[in-house]
């Protein structure tokens, strides 16, 4: 594989053009966290971004019996949940993750954590940032970049919220997902997402922006300022940040 990496300020950026290799390198990132931590908290994305990252997670598991024996002793924490949305309906991401990742590594049940989407939100919001408290921050995170750049569900706004909340979801957002619901208007209108501080309190954060639709988003995160009209330029301002990218993306960051 050709990959470029520039150090831009805090921003690593690996650019190739084979998203698969790129995904295997981003998958060694979070396997290195499990073979060096003693409890090693890793969290998790859904949606497109991360799905063959996670399928060389689990190829490198299958092979390597310290990794599986490193799962037994893992957390898994995820960004978000729709609202409304059961564990077992197979469009929650709870059922993504199962089919994704969890059924195909030895994480105890105990272990995986994602948002609740039914029931008293607020309590689950309350209880979700206990559990980060007490067991996080994650050691890595690895994160998607919405179109218009979100990231979890931290939508483009006015201000942002740090801790664990119930965010409403952008037509944009709605229109992007529509495609595992049938059409927008099937998307929940609703979701309950990490935070910003929580996502910032990572140690490190993996985000993977793969085809020409991330572009845009990518230049505007990277474009070396910081606002809340585009969630994901907060990431201009953690210490250890990777991008994996197949685009041929300038950011005015990289220029500098
Ligand atoms: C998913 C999430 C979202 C996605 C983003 C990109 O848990 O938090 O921020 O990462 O919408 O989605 P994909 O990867 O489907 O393009």
């Amino acid at each position: 594989m050709q990959s470029l990496v520039t150090s831009c300020g805090k921003v690593r950026w690996v650019h190739g053009h084979d998203s698969a290799a790129l995904s295997r390198e981003a998958a060694g990132m979070f396997a290195e966290v499990l073979r060096t931590e003693e409890q090693p908290v890793l969290g998790f994305a859904t949606g497109a971004s991360p799905l063959q990252m996670y399928a060389a997670l689990v190829e490198q598991t299958a092979a390597d019996p310290a990794l599986q024996a490193a799962w037994r002793r893992a957390h898994g924490f995820n960004l978000d949940e729709y609202v409304g949305l059961s564990p077992s309906d197979p469009r929650s991401y709870h059922a993504y993750m199962m089919a994704n990742l969890y059924n195909h590594v030895p994480i105890p049940r105990h272990h995986i954590h994602i948002p609740d989407g039914t029931g008293d939100l607020e309590v689950a919001c309350r209880r979700y940032d206990d559990l980060l408290t007490q067991l996080g921050p994650p050691h890595i995170q690895v994160l998607g970049i919405g179109r218009n750049g979100h990231i979890g569900f931290n939508e483009p706004g006015d201000s942002l919220e740090l801790r664990t909340h119930v965010a409403d979801l952008t037509e944009t957002t709605r229109r992007q997902n529509a495609r595992y619901f049938g059409s927008p208007d099937e998307v929940p209108s609703r979701a309950v997402t990490m935070g910003i501080g929580d996502i910032l309190r990572a140690r490190r954060i993996v985000l993977l922006a793969f085809g020409a639709s991330k572009r845009e988003a990518l230049e505007r995160a990277f474009s070396g300022e910081v606002s809340t009209r585009c969630p994901a330029s907060l990431l201009q301002l953690h210490p250890s940040v990777t991008v994996f990218t197949d685009q041929d993306v300038r950011p005015a960051l990289l220029r500098g």
